[in-house]
């Protein structure tokens, strides 16, 4: 059922002998289409978030096309229409701050449009929940195809991945490479289309979106311009036909079941810290809620297997090759809710009934795992009374307990302009915080929560260091990095309330986070001021109406209920 309140747009308009019908049909037969193309059901929009401007999904300009042989093949007919599209790259201040407003324009162009159901080509990492948030919240029969990771880089016979960008950068800041080097690099990180090739933001929403059933089976991995990927996509047009015959839509899949196992598959290939925030939202659009509570018993319950990088030495091409996302299931299949729903309408039990294990180092077994539990953490404490996340599987164990001295930053501008400042004494053991990057105070959690390590530590062989904000970071960087403090500074959080010198406690192995200063001297403190609230426009809506990072950060007006759904755990399946 759709949550929209209007009339939604279907089909069966171009089979109307009133004047609507002979209204559409009289603009479609100009812009070339038969009347015989016409008579073709369903109708299946093909939402498609191509984009000049946006180079991770240039490939599915082409895709587009093999989707819509799919569907003529299955006796639909295709209309392909763009949408916004996010590049994670180039939009500020952030691409969180759009993903609602992508979510909104999926949403409403698939209830308004002429169409029966829908497939969605998404990629670059925000582009892929807001296409499912949209998608589910419009409610007609939907189905996705990602862009799919490009391929690796070469530079001097070695492999080169996206996520090498941030110890490059380190070693640039710290003299070690030559303007020539510098530009070999820049004409090598990026091969080619397609979405970052490293277990990055975009490749695990593309394998959540698998897992949830919002993909076929086996998709997620399929590189960017293979023609596997190409035959997908084609397939997938015949399921959009089938699906929409069916009357499935997106709730038949997206479940809290079809939720706790995406969140297990997330810890197991230690994915992206930003699909924590994703799934919350995607949640937030069937009425549910995860919650960080639940997430940490699944975390604490959920093996470690995957070893990519950004979390191990292999590629994403050698998960690729270790069976993809239905081994993954498959080696977790004993703690999933397998009667939740794959893409072909199978469950998921009847999927990996077929898969069989093979051994692959990129992928270890539940028996023999990188980590037995725990890859992410969630963290409560006086610093974050609302939450926090730690990617414990990315983090150097030596610091998962420590305790140290807060050195804090006020934005991020004001970290750019004093990181490498000699007089502010950092040394290895201090907590580098930065404030100010939240929801609100980004806006749109900017990914700068992997504060760089000041330039002197770098020259001391410093790698890691505990860092502690309300940001996010990029789904390809890796360290002691505490993320999603809520709540933020810009709303009241304690995190507002820190100065430099005062102790802060990490104790990934309890999940806590701890400032530890008297709670009398703290009500003594006045909070860093925030901006004042925008007045117009969409930053104005943005303002009044984004929630927190354990909600989600979706607006509080586009969830299923219209307001924050209350955590409770699967009983459907
Ligand atoms: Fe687009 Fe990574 S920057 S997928």
């Amino acid at each position: 059922m759709s949550q929209n309140d209007t009339k939604q747009g279907n089909g069966d308009v171009f089979s109307s002998s009133d004047r609507d019908g002979f209204i559409h049909r009289a603009f479609m037969r100009g812009a070339g289409h038969s009347s015989a193309a016409l008579r073709r059901r369903p109708v299946i929009g093909i939402c498609n978030s191509y984009s000049e401007l946006n180079p991770c999904n240039a490939g599915l300009r082409d895709l587009a096309q093999s989707v819509k042989q799919g569907v003529i093949a299955a006796g639909g007919f295709p209309l392909e229409f763009p949408t916004i599209s996010l590049a994670e790259p180039f939009i500020r201040p952030s691409t969180l701050y759009l993903r609602n407003l992508m979510a909104i324009d999926v949403e409403e162009m698939i209830a308004a449009s002429p169409i029966d159901g829908v497939v969605l080509l998404g990629g670059c990492d925000k582009t892929v929940p807001a296409q499912l948030m949209g998608a589910i919240s419009a409610g007609k029969p939907a189905i996705m195809v990602t862009a799919g990771p490009r391929a690796t880089g070469r530079l001097h016979g070695e492999a080169l991945t996206i996520d090498d960008l941030w110890t490059l950068s380190d070693r640039r800041r710290a003299g070690e490479l030559d303007d020539d080097e510098w530009q070999a690099i820049e004409g090598s990180l990026v091969p080619g289309v397609g979405t970052c090739n490293v277990l990055g933001t975009a490749v695990t929403m593309a394998m959540i979106a698998e897992t949830l059933g919002m993909s076929l089976p086996g998709s997620s991995l399929l590189p960017a311009t293979s023609g596997a990927r190409a035959a997908l996509a084609e397939d997938t047009g015949r399921r959009a036909v089938e699906l929409t015959r069916s009357g499935q839509t997106p709730t038949d899949f997206v479940t809290p079941a079809a939720l706790e196992n995406a969140f297990r598959m997330l810890c197991a290939v230690s994915g992206s810290t930003n699909a924590v925030i994703h799934l919350e939202a995607i949640a937030g659009r069937i009425g549910h809620r995860l919650g960080l509570h639940v997430m940490a018993e699944l975390s604490q319950s959920t093996p470690v297997l995957a070893q990519v990088r950004p979390s191990g030495p292999h590629l994403l091409e050698d998960l690729h090759e270790a069976g993809g996302l239905p081994a993954v299931l498959n080696e977790l299949q004993p703690m999933l809710h397998t009667d939740a729903l794959a893409g072909t309408g199978q469950t998921w039990s009847q999927v990996l009934g077929s898969v069989t294990s093979q051994k692959h180092p990129a992928l270890r077994s539940a028996a023999d795992p990188v980590f037995a539990a725990g890859g992410l953490a969630m963290l409560h404490g006086s610093l974050a009374p609302a939450g926090a996340v730690l990617k414990r599987s990315a983090a150097d164990p030596r610091l998962w307990q420590h305790r140290g001295p807060a050195v804090v930053f006020d934005g991020v501008a004001d970290l750019n302009a004093r990181i490498d400042d000699p007089a502010l004494g950092i040394t290895k053991d201090s907590v580098l915080v930065l404030r100010g990057a939240g929801p609100v105070g980004g806006p749109g959690m900017p990914e700068v929560g992997q504060l760089p390590i000041p330039r002197a530590l770098l020259h001391q062989g410093v790698t890691d260091m505990v860092r502690v904000s309300d940001a996010r970071m990029s789904g390809t960087a890796t360290g002691t990095v505490v993320l999603h403090v809520a709540p933020e500074s810009a709303e009241g959080g304690p995190l507002a309330l820190v100065r430099n010198g005062d102790p802060i406690v990490l104790d990934a192995v309890e999940g806590r986070l701890d400032l530890d200063v008297d709670a009398e001297e703290l009500r003594r403190r006045t909070p860093a001021t925030a901006a004042p609230a925008p007045r117009r426009g969409y930053a104005a809506l943005y303002r009044r109406h984004i929630t927190q990072a354990p909600e989600g950060c979706d607006f509080d007006f586009l969830t299923a209920t219209a307001e924050p759904p209350v955590a409770t755990r699967p009983t459907d399946h």
